[in-house]
C-alpha cells in the first residue's frame, strides 16, 4: 500500500486542485490501486461529511469535462480518509502515521508555508519522514531569500534533497512539457535558437481576475514575487536553457540554475528603465486602504551569456487585465533585406517578421507564424502572414482534442513515482530569490512608486514604453 497524505486536505487548494487532479488520474487508472489518500486538517469533520465535501467539488469539474462515473468516484471515495488534527503536533501526527501502511508516503503541504518548518520536525519525531517519504512544497516558499533558506532549512534537516518537490504547477502545464519536446526533440529550431536569428522573447501572464479576498496574502508578496519569481522564471528558463544530456532531474534542473545565474542583476539606476510597476485602480478599495503593492510589473530581463547577449527577454503580468492570456512570443529578426519592394508591398506594407508563439492559456498551442503568397494573378506579389500550428490537433484534424488536464495531475503522478524533472531544485529557487531580491532593492533603491491602470486594460502606459523605447511592441498591441 502507498499513501498520499494531503496537509491542509479541507482548504482551497486540496479541494478545487489537488482532489479533482486525484479523481480524473483514478478515473484513467493512472492511480495505484492501493493507494491510500489521507486528508488530514484542523476542523474537527467526519469522514463522511468530507467526503461530501470533496464530491461537491469534483462531481461539478468531472462533469463538465464529460468524465464524471459512479464507478471512479466511489473507488476513489473508499481510497479517502479524513483525520482531524494539529499537523504541528508529533503525538497527534502518531494516529495519522497508523493509517499509512507500510509502503511510500507522499505528504503534500497544501498549508501556509509558515507551517512547513513546524510540521516537518513533528513528522519526523513522529516516525513519518522514512527514507521512502517525499515532501511535496506548494509555493511561497519564503517571500526572500532570507526566508526561503529559513524554511527550507527545517525541511532539509529532515528530508534529503531527493525527497523534496518543490511545486511551480507551470510546469506540469503540457504546452511547457511541449516546449522542451519541440526544442529538443527537433533539429530544425535549435540552430535558430539564439541570438543571430531571435529578435527578443515576450513572457505575458495576464489575468483577468482582481485580487479579491486573497489580499492579505497578495498585498505582502504582490506581483513580483507571486508571479514572476517562480511561475515566470521557470518559463524563461525553460526558453533560454542550454540543451540538457538528458531529460533526468539534475541534467534539467543544472541547465535551468545556469540561465538563472546568467541573469542580470537589475540596479537602482536601470529600475525606472527597465521595470514598471502598476496596481489597478480598484484595488485600493478592494483591500480598504491604501498600499504600494503591485498587482503588475514588466521586466526587461538580459540573459549575460553567449546565446542570449542582446536578446532582451520582455517579462509582464497583473490582475484585473484586459484577456486572460499567457504565452512565450519568440520573435525572430526582420528579413535583412526585402526583394518585394521597398515597401515590400505587402500586407500592411511590410514583411512580418517570423514568431513562434507558446500559447499556454486560454488554448494550448504552438504556432508558427511565417510569410507566404496571397494566392491569385497581382502583377506584384502580395505577401501575407498565415499561422502554422505545430499542435497535435492537426495531424489528425478529426480527432477530439485530449482533454485539458489540470496541471497538479501530472506534478502529482510525479512525486508519487519520485520523479523531480518537474520540480525546482533547492539552488534554483535560491538563485531565483537572489535576482527578485535585486530587483526589489532596486525598487526601494529608486523609490518606484505603483502607476496606476484601469481594470481591463493592458496595465500602465509605462510598460509600453519599455518595450517602444527599444522599437519593439507587446503582441497584445498588434
Ligand atoms: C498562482 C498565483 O501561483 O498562480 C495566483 O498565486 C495566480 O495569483 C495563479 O492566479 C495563476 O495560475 P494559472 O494556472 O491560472 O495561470
Amino acid at each position: 500500500m502507498s499513501a498520499l497524505i494531503l496537509f491542509g486536505g479541507g482548504g482551497d487548494l486540496a479541494l478545487r486542485m489537488l482532489l479533482p487532479s486525484l479523481y480524473f488520474l483514478d478515473h484513467d487508472g493512472l492511480l495505484d490501486p492501493e493507494l491510500k489518500i489521507i486528508a488530514a486538517a484542523r476542523s474537527d469533520e467526519t469522514r463522511d461529511a468530507y467526503i461530501e465535501r470533496v464530491r461537491a467539488s469534483v462531481e461539478p469539474r468531472a462533469k463538465s469535462d464529460d468524465v464524471w462515473s459512479d464507478e471512479t468516484w466511489t473507488r476513489l471515495a473508499a481510497r479517502l480518509d479524513y483525520v482531524a488534527l494539529d499537523a504541528t503536533s508529533a503525538d497527534e501526527l502518531k494516529a495519522l502515521k497508523a493509517k499509512t501502511g507500510d509502503g511510500s508516503v507522499t505528504a503534500f503541504m497544501a498549508v501556509s508555508p509558515s507551517l512547513y518548518g513546524r510540521i516537518v520536525p513533528a513528522m519526523h519525531a513522529a516516525g513519518l519522514a522514512g527514507p521512502d517519504t517525499r515532501i511535496v512544497l506548494e509555493k511561497p516558499v519564503g517571500r526572500d531569500l532570507e526566508s526561503f533558506r529559513e524554511i527550507d532549512d527545517a525541511v532539509s534537516a529532515v528530508f534529503d534533497e531527493r525527497q523534496v518537490f518543490r511545486i511551480d504547477h507551470y510546469l506540469g502545464k503540457e504546452t511547457v512539457q511541449n516546449l522542451i519536446a519541440l526544442r529538443f526533440g527537433n533539429t530544425i529550431f535549435e540552430p535558430l535558437w539564439n541570438n543571430l536569428t531571435i529578435d527578443h522573447v515576450q513572457i505575458t501572464v495576464a489575468e483577468t481576475v482582481a485580487v479579491g479576498d486573497r489580499w492579505p496574502y497578495y498585498d505582502e508578496y504582490g506581483a513580483l514575487r507571486d508571479m514572476l519569481q517562480n511561475h515566470m522564471l521557470q518559463l524563461l528558463c525553460l526558453v533560454a536553457m542550454e540543451p540538457p544530456s538528458n531529460i533526468d532531474a539534475d541534467s534539467v534542473r543544472n541547465e535551468k540554475v545556469k540561465v538563472l545565474r546568467s541573469l542580470r542583476p537589475i540596479t537602482v539606476e536601470e529600475a525606472g528603465r527597465v521595470t514598471t510597476r502598476g496596481q489597478y485602480t480598484d484595488y485600493v478599495s478592494e483591500r480598504g486602504a491604501p498600499t504600494d503593492t503591485e498587482t503588475f510589473v514588466a521586466i526587461r530581463a538580459d540573459i549575460d551569456n553567449w546565446r542570449w547577449a542582446g536578446v532582451p527577454f520582455f517579462m509582464r503580468t497583473g490582475k484585473c487585465m484586459a484577456e486572460k492570456r499567457t504565452e512565450i512570443v519568440i520573435q525572430f529578426k526582420p528579413v535583412p533585406h526585402s526583394i518585394f519592394g521597398r515597401d515590400g508591398s505587402s500586407y500592411r506594407g511590410a514583411i512580418q517578421p517570423n514568431r513562434m508563439i507558446i500559447e499556454l492559456q486560454p488554448d494550448e498551442d504552438i504556432s508558427l507564424e511565417v510569410m507566404n503568397k496571397q494566392p491569385g494573378l497581382d502583377q506584384r506579389m502580395q505577401l501575407q502572414p498565415i499561422t502554422m500550428s505545430l499542435s497535435w490537433g492537426h495531424n489528425d484534424r478529426k480527432a477530439s482534442p485530449p482533454r485539458r488536464r489540470i496541471a497538479y495531475e501530472r506534478l502529482l503522478l510525479d512525486a508519487m513515482a519520485g520523479d523531480s524533472t518537474l520540480f525546482v531544485r533547492r539552488d534554483e529557487a535560491e538563485e531565483a530569490w537572489k535576482w527578485v531580491d535585486e530587483v526589489s532593492d532596486a525598487w526601494d533603491g529608486a523609490a518606484m512608486k505603483v502607476e496606476p491602470y484601469e481594470g481591463g486594460s493592458w496595465g500602465p502606459e509605462a510598460a509600453d514604453l519599455l518595450l517602444s523605447r527599444t522599437g519593439r511592441r507587446w503582441s497584445s498591441h498588434e
